[in-house]
């Protein structure tokens, strides 16, 4: 399947050197929703999911932690006390909050709280789950489930792996399974820092039948050639290399992502998606995605998704999607089709005289 997309992305740069603007996205930058709408409700909470969502979001980011219990729930730290209320009501354990210190019972009793921009409430928004409590992998992806039967789009889920741990690889795969995720084409991406989580998950999944789109998250740097590339971890990745196991590469904004460096990811198949657009000033923010989706990125993680929403919409009224070139290509191949077929048509009428 990644030697399929290998070999389509190859096809995609020859059609593209060729025709330069197709070189762009090959459909309509996607919108992910970093733990939430985070900028403004607490971060990896339904509501702010769901806000998420009711913003025009795409897809919701789920991270993924483990309890004692070992339930899956949705929490970027591996402890608990920067984003719960944990310290009031218990004490610490092992020396600290660690999540898998903690049952899913006992998590549950704990209040998600405000960090950073994030408020308690938004204006106008009230939730269909207004507690601002830990919610389980399986109550992301219900939400998800119910906010596009009310929304009447699909919305995406993008679980990121916090943990290499095969056991967590396990449960989010089973848990996957179970809700009817597996098939080619899902609004779905599997995303974690560790290269060797993204292989397993590839591999277990495949056995199972099922085809999950994974994501390979790091920073871009070059190859001793010049060439793009990808660290993660201590390792780095030639884009070649990471095509062969992953659909996509999500890049860290600290690291310089230029035009170019897009360009050769998307030549071998690969999407690229951005983390983490948190500009909060709507005209900083407007010049900050405009800049990378220019550049040609796929998706954007974003702290304030109504901002990202608006970018995208003015990017995509302005760039005519690769469909649109093709069609424009088919098109203008169907025109001289027609004159070169008139001039021997022309000579036979001649001849005929
Ligand atoms: O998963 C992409 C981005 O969210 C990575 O950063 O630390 O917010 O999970 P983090
Ligand atoms: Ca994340």
């Amino acid at each position: 399947m990644k030697a399929f997309r290998f070999a389509a992305g190859v096809t995609a740069l020859l059609v593209s050197a060729c025709l330069a603007p197709v070189a762009a996205q090959a459909a309509d930058p996607i919108v992910i929703a970093h733990r939430g709408a985070s900028g403004y409700l607490p971060e990896h909470t339904l509501a702010g999911y769901e806000l998420a969502v009711r913003m025009g979001a795409d897809f919701i980011e789920p991270d993924l932690q483990f309890t004692s219990d070992g339930q899956l729930v949705a929490m970027h730290d591996a402890t608990l006390n920067r984003t719960t209320n944990v310290a009031t009501l218990f004490a610490p354990r092992n020396g600290g909050y660690r999540v898998e210190d903690f049952s899913l019972a006992e998590i549950k009793t704990l209040t998600v709280k405000p960090v950073g921009t994030a408020q308690t409430s938004y204006p106008g928004f009230t939730p269909a789950n207004a507690e601002m409590r830990v919610p389980t992998f399986q109550e992301v992806i219900d939400l998800a489930k119910q906010q596009s039967a009310a929304t009447g789009r699909t919305v995406g889920i993008y679980p990121e792996a916090k943990q290499a741990d095969p056991a967590m690889e396990n449960a989010i795969i089973s848990t996957l399974k179970a809700n009817g995720y597996g098939t080619t084409g899902d609004k779905l991406f599997v995303q974690s820092f560790s290269d060797q989580t993204i292989r397993s998950i590839e591999e277990k999944s495949a056995a199972l039948g099922m085809d999950l789109a994974t994501v390979v998250l790091g920073y871009a740097t070059t190859d001793s050639s010049g060439a793009a590339a990808i660290r993660v971890g201590t390792r780095v990745y030639s884009m070649q290399e990471i095509a062969s196991f992953t659909d996509g590469i999500g890049l860290s904004l600290s690291a310089a992502i230029t035009a170019d460096y897009i360009a050769q990811a998307h030549a071998v198949g690969l999407q690229v998606h951005g983390w983490t657009f948190s500009q909060a000033d709507p005209t900083r923010a407007a010049a900050q995605f405009a800049s990378y989706l220019a550049m040609g990125m796929d998706g954007v993680f974003a702290n304030y998704p109504d901002l990202a929403v608006a970018a995208v919409d003015t990017f995509s009224s302005a760039v005519p999607e690769a469909s649109t070139w093709m069609m424009m290509l088919v098109g203008f191949g169907g025109v001289g089709f027609a004159l070169r077929r008139r001039k021997p048509l022309a000579a036979a009428k001649l001849a005929n005289a």
